[in-house]
């Protein structure tokens, strides 16, 4: 069948990687998680002691890029590909609240985005892949045929957002998830290099008041009128 490249932006937690997993399940493509890259980068500058609640030593951050290795492996076939970080498997480390406060102002850094924006294009070069980020339509690939742009209330993502940290056992509050959404959206779309935005030819999907299911069925009938070159 013929094969196409689904790019899916949006605002922090609206379900880009859940639809976009299951997209790339359902038409047996590669999923590619770019935040997942940013926050591993972040992983590494918090243990490097380059960013913390006083300082962000962006100089020593950008000194040290060509030493952070990315990959992506999956353990069995149809596992969801994880990410590793100079050779480490960090894909349950990324996903902390802390890891959440500092990747926006990670994912400022103009040779951070040149640097993961590069491997993303090599990543996504054949097609048959869906990746999920913030300026895939816009930057990364740019040519997609198809692009969704999600988008939803913060009140209802940061509630997704807390039933995920709580449920994995994360001491977080509403009021601490809410107040990290909004300040991610803020520095997500006002930042200079890359500012989120939708792209001209992105197809918009607000999901505040859609379930999973009927959200995945719309996606997936856009892909396979893309596929059938509709
Ligand atoms: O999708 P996520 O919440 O895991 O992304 C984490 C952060 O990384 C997000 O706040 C912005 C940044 N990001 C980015 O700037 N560009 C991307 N393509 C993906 C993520």
């Amino acid at each position: 069948m013929h094969k196409i490249t689904i790019a899916i932006d949006g605002y922090s937690s609206t379900g880009k990687s859940t639809v976009a997993k299951q997209l790339a399940d359902w038409l047996e493509y590669v999923y590619i998680d770019t935040g997942a890259m940013y926050r591993a980068v972040t992983l590494y500058a918090m243990e490097n002691g380059f960013i913390s609640e006083e300082e962000f030593d962006r100089e020593a951050l950008i000194k040290k890029l060509s030493e952070i290795h990315l990959e992506f492996k999956k353990s069995s076939p149809t596992a969801k590909a994880e990410i590793f970080l100079n050779g480490k498997n960090v894909e349950s480390e990324i996903r902390t609240l802390d890891v959440s406060e500092f990747v926006s102002p990670i994912a400022t850094v103009s040779e951070v985005r040149k640097k993961l924006v590069e491997q993303q294009q090599r990543m996504g070069s054949e097609k048959g892949v869906v990746m999920d980020g913030r300026d895939i339509g816009t930057i990364v690939l740019p040519k997609a045929e198809l692009k969704i742009f999600m988008n939803a209330s913060a009140e209802q993502r940061a509630k997704r957002r807390y039933d995920e940290l709580t449920e994995r056992g994360d001491h977080v509050t509403f009021k601490e998830v809410l107040k990290n959404v909004q300040e991610r959206d803020h520095i997500d779309t006002t930042r200079k290099d890359s500012p989120l935005r939708k792209a001209a030819d992105a197809i918009e999907i607000d999901n505040s008041e859609m379930n999973l299911e009927d959200q995945f069925h719309i996606i997936l009938q856009l892909a396979k009128d893309r596929i059938a070159g509709r």
